[in-house]
């Protein structure tokens, strides 16, 4: 990895969402909408953004500028919950949350002990974040340290920001998937020594859900957090109702599901639970009182019947929401696909989710969720420099649907709604191509 990163001038059509916002009516004022426009990037950081007349003589004569003409450039998609080592069971058959988990999830995860193969399925995994457009996840691994090492290294290769960590689990799942409160707690402090705040790798504690954690395993996490306060929560919370009757069972002096992470001082403004499907009105309140993140996921409460998320909610109740692709629950690595599949589960509860809240939601939402909004998610000048170029039209019947677009917002849900990674054209991580479509980037 080079330490120096060049000078980049981007041209081209820019939209992004300015401020984060406190209700979805007030997003509509914060578009930002540049038809022509500049996009200077230094070290990583954008160094100044705006109208290409304004910006033009700041560029020195030498400079290249990349012109991308026909196509849209917003900053890259965020993916708040993602696992990495599910990668290649995506699309198994028949099954709802608990039964999928045994039927397919243990046995997929176990051959993470072996390095070679958690870096080839790593390597794998980067490059389809990539490809999708996706340049920040917060990522689950496996329960073996080694998932954790090849999946901050495959990172580290692009400079991409990925927040990662291994999972604890104790119990309720097979020997080889199981690790002990004390082995938890020492692999994952030396991961944490390791890997939080090397280049942009941050780590996240990882209890799998509670089902699988006793409350000796859940303490050690809180020991943790306690002493690595930065560092994130990432787990899965109220997706299913079998799920939520068995948590019941297996702490019944707890209030409910989240009181059971609540309990153990794993609530928090760093902390983000997959899912929160069903959740109870003092949940939501417990939500909002921790500044708590939920990561919601509409493939993979679709694929698994899970349930359908009541996004208006998470403004009612002031929570912070991202998107998640849930990957190999979810069906599509692509936030497009996300969205679209997002819409009709609001569809479905008699709410619309607009182009530009679903947007906010992909990028500017989904950094305050992980707390790195101040770092990620538009570009203000000084932030990391990570966007998407998108082709509008890659089909036959996307060219004859945007022909007849009538605005930019009009565009946009066009694309959210038949796009996929044929709309992906470029990613750009930290002001560097990753990924350009049908080029290799060694
Ligand atoms: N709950 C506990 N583990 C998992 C998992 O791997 N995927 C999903 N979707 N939910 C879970
Ligand atoms: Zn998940």
């Amino acid at each position: 990895m080079s330490s120096v990163i060049a000078t980049t001038a981007i041209r081209g059509r820019f939209l992004d969402i300015q401020n984060t916002v406190a209700q979805a009516r007030e997003i509509h004022d914060q578009v930002r909408y540049v038809e022509d426009g500049l996009l200077i990037t230094e070290q990583g950081k954008i160094k100044w953004f705006g109208a290409w007349e304004e910006g033009k003589e700041l560029l020195s004569s030498d400079i290249q500028i990349q012109h991308y003409k026909d196509q849209l450039i917003v900053p890259g998609f965020i993916d708040t919950h993602i696992h990495f080592p599910q990668t290649e069971m995506i699309g198994a058959y028949g099954e709802q949350l608990l039964e999928w988990l045994n039927t397919y999830t243990f046995p997929t995860e176990i051959q993470f002990n072996n390095k070679n193969y958690a870096d080839k399925i790593a390597q794998f995994f980067i490059h389809e974040l990539l490809k999708n457009g996706t340049t920040t996840a917060l990522v689950f691994c496996t329960v073996h340290p080694t998932s954790v090492d090849a999946l901050f290294e495959a990172a580290e290769q692009h400079q991409m920001r990925i927040i990662a960590g291994k999972v604890l689990m104790d119990r309720h799942a097979p020997d080889e998937l199981c690790d002990t409160p004390e082995s938890a707690y020492t692999d994952s402090k030396t991961l944490i020594e390791k890997w939080h705040g090397k280049g942009r790798n941050l780590y996240a504690i990882t209890p799998r859900f509670a089902p699988t954690s006793t409350p000796e395993q859940l303490q050690k996490a809180q020991q943790l957090k306690a002493e690595y306060p930065n560092v994130y929560i990432h787990t899965h919370l109220s997706e299913n109702k079998n799920e939520i009757a068995w948590v019941k069972d297996l702490f019944p002096n707890q209030k409910g599901y989240l009181d059971v992470y609540h309990h153990y001082g794993l609530t928090g403004s760093k902390s983000i639970f997959a899912h929160c499907v069903h959740l109870n009105e003092d949940e939501w309140d417990c939500m909002h009182a921790t500044n708590s993140a939920i990561a919601f996921c509409p493939t993979s409460n679709l694929f698994l019947g899970s349930g359908l998320f009541p996004l208006n909610k998470t403004w009612e109740k002031q929570v912070k929401v991202g998107l998640g692709t849930d990957i190999g629950a979810g069906t599509s690595f692509n936030q497009l696909q996300t969205i679209n599949e997002a819409y009709k589960v609001q569809q479905l509860q008699g709410n619309k989710l607009s182009a530009f809240e679903s947007l906010y939601h992909a990028t500017l939402g989904g950094a305050k969720a992980l707390d790195l909004d101040h770092q990620l998610g538009n570009f203000n000048v000084g932030k990391e420099a990570d966007f998407v170029v998108l082709d509008l039209a890659a089909t036959a019947l996307q060219e004859l649907r945007q022909q007849r677009a009538k605005s930019i917002e009009d565009a946009l849900f066009a694309l959210m709604t038949m796009g996929d990674d044929r709309n992906i054209h470029a990613t750009y991580i930290y002001g560097q191509p990753a990924y350009v479509k049908d080029v290799k980037i060694s």
